[in-house]
């Protein structure tokens, strides 16, 4: 992490899980113990779940995300929800383009596209997930898919959208596996994600854009991965389900 540079941001991401009548008590636990936290903390939670976990969330310093959103702002799309929408109750962040919505349904770069547009549209602060499969790795090519990702991603998108645009670099293979990458991995790819952002635009905006890492962080190897350089906070999935779990990888933040 660079605190001079840039904000370290710990974010969970609830995936499908916790009901909504269990979210205001949760989200109660957790800003009291991650309460006076020098980083962003953040929890991203299902569609339904985010009234309440809104209003569990006045007062701390828990920023609430929802998961997906769609790329039209209305209209005839059965069963989807909008950037407005999301603004509209008081949404803060939105997760796009993370691996299971690629693999189970059918995101493409493009689409990711066009969401990071939608979302910064309305206002809304991006976490752009990127991050290659196993057999990506071990073909040799995860600088390349990363690269190819992140830059499709972004098309289109103005530097000054930076300031509330983040990155999480999830490889495929740590997800719920339980299988972390290295700190060096982390730090390896996280770094080869900075310089497309030096190469597309330039290098105060790379040097100041948050990039997370998520893939079976924890409460114990949060801290190692955190030390990073270019590692400036996490993605959090398993672990965010447990609020002392959650709090312990907030502090190894600081
Ligand atoms: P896990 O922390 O459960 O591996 O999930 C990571 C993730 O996908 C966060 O978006």
């Amino acid at each position: 992490m660079n605190y001079d540079k840039r904000k370290t941001i710990i974010a969970g991401n609830w995936k499908m899980n916790k009901l909504p009548s269990e979210t205001y008590d949760y989200i109660k636990e957790v800003a009291a113990k991650v309460e006076g936290a020098k980083c962003e903390v953040v929890a991203c939670v299902p569609f339904v779940n985010l009234a309440n976990a809104i209003e569990a969330a006045k007062g701390t310093n828990v920023k609430i995300g929802a998961e997906n959103l769609h790329f039209m702002p209305s209209g005839a799309f059965t069963g989807e929800v909008s950037a407005a929408m999301l603004k509209d109750i008081g949404v803060e962040y939105v997760i796009i383009g993370h691996s299971e919505r690629r693999q189970y349904f059918a995101e493409t770069d493009i689409t990711v596209n066009k969401k990071v547009i939608a979302a910064l549209e309305a206002g809304l602060k991006p976490i752009v997930c990127v991050g290659e499969l196993l057999d990506e790795r071990e073909q040799g090519i995860t600088a390349e898919i990363v690269s190819i990702q992140t830059k499709i991603a972004f098309m289109g998108v103005d530097k000054s959208a930076f300031k509330n645009i983040v990155i999480a670099y999830e490889p495929v293979w740590a997800i719920g596996t339980g299988k972390t990458a290295t700190s060096d991995q982390a730090e390896e790819v996280c770094k080869i994600i900075r310089d497309v952002l030096c190469d597309l635009y330039d290098e105060e905006t790379a040097e100041g854009t948050t990039i997370q890492y998520g893939g079976s962080m924890n409460a114990g190897n949060a801290k190692e991965l955190l030390g990073k350089y270019d590692v400036d906070g996490g993605l959090i999935g398993g672990a965010s389900l447990k609020s002392e779990d959650f709090a312990t990888i907030v502090k190894a933040a600081e």
